[in-house]
């Protein structure tokens, strides 16, 4: 049987909030009143067939790449089904980071792919090792995919590394699929999409998560334009069209993305401070720290992640993903760009749980 949920998704929207939830990835919804926008200018229809042309215009300004390469989805979750779905043929042999991201590994169950996985160690800083790609890498390989930054611990990839990767993948004829839905969660020195560094990279994002509108569902995908074409034709299969208003929305959220991300990154930037100094003061906890992200996924040495967020849960109101769904259950993940009150009050209430673990 093929797998055909996501047991992550599923605890996510069911069970993963609590009134201190640091169970969260994305930063805090942006207001729509204070979204420079016109109503009068939005419509119910448009001409959107194969896409918004504005709006593909405006992901490709923002990327600096050609708006043929440009496929809308709805999500950064329906594009990376649409380019797995498109890129592999069941049967395919498809390699995935570890720890990674559940519904990544789902969706390729749910397509049939004989999935295998290369390492990214916790001693290594969770930094993705080039070598060990090479490794794991067969002639029948036919997609590598990573996440950067890497949910669920935020590290960042250099380039350097990624055009390893994209050798290795050139080398047997495959592809290298990046999700870099939290990239611009770096906020010095942004790093361009890993698109630019050469054609066998098919590039996932959206403006859900470091952004605050997730309910616009504005996702897309940047592939080459032959497999562009195959993407959008796939997704004749599962969407007729996108949602319009969405769209113009959308539009608008591009011509002032500089303001949201302002607005977001000062509660980003301050929750990582308290994180910072609430690991320092945590002997019982260990965390690879990261300058950039909204996630930090620290361990429980000799812990069981899962008991700690039970007891966490039903005696401190406070929530945090556990880390078996990232295949590494002594690890939970702590998400920041909410509300840094309640980040503060979430952590102090982890630490209490700590003591009478
Ligand atoms: C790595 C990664 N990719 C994709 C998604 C889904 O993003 P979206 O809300 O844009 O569908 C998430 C959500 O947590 C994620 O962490």
């Amino acid at each position: 049987m093929r797998r055909k949920h996501s047991d992550y998704m599923h605890w996510s929207k069911t069970q993963s909030r609590a009134r201190f939830n640091l169970a969260t990835s994305g930063v805090a919804s942006f207001p729509f009143r204070e979204l420079p926008v016109d109503l009068r200018e939005i419509e119910i229809n448009g001409d959107n067939s194969y896409g918004y042309a504005p709006l593909q215009e405006a992901i490709a300004v923002h990327h600096g790449v050609d708006p043929d390469c440009v496929i809308e989805s709805a999500g950064t979750s329906m594009a990376n089904h649409l380019a797995m779905a498109a890129i592999i043929e069941t049967g395919d042999e498809i390699l995935i980071e570890h720890p990674a991201y559940g519904p990544i590994l789902d969706i390729a169950y749910y397509l049939g792919a004989n999935v295998k996985r290369f390492r990214r160690a916790e001693e290594n800083g969770w930094a993705i090792d080039p070598a060990d790609v090479r490794r794991c890498v067969r002639p029948k390989t036919r997609l590598i995919v990573i996440t950067n930054l890497h949910n669920p611990t935020s590290v960042l990839t250099p380039d350097s590394v990624l055009r390893e990767i994209g050798d290795i993948a050139r080398s047997v004829g495959a592809l290298v699929l990046v999700d870099e839905v939290y990239l611009d969660a770096v906020y010095q020195n942004t790093p361009r999409t890993s698109f630019h560094l050469g054609p066998e990279f098919v590039v996932t994002s959206s403006l859900t998560k470091v952004y605050g509108v997730s309910g616009l569902r504005c996702g897309w995908i940047l592939a080459q334009p032959d497999l562009a074409w195959k993407m959008r034709r796939l997704n004749d299969l599962y969407s007729a069209t996108p949602v319009h208003p969405g769209e113009l929305l959308s539009v608008a959220v591009f011509h002032n993305l500089d303001l949201l991300r302002e607005r977001a990154r000062r509660i980003v930037e301050a929750d990582r401070k308290l994180l910072c100094d609430f690991l320092k003061q945590q002997s019982s906890l260990s965390a690879v720290s990261t300058e950039w992200g909204t996630t930090s996924f620290p361990r429980i040495p000799n812990g069981n992640a899962d008991a700690f967020l039970d007891h966490l849960r039903s005696e401190f109101d406070t929530s945090a993903v556990p880390g078996r769904f990232f295949e590494m259950p002594d690890h939970f993940r702590i998400g920041m760009g909410v509300n840094t009150e309640m980040f503060a009050e979430g952590l102090s209430r982890i630490g209490r749980a700590l003591v009478d673990k």
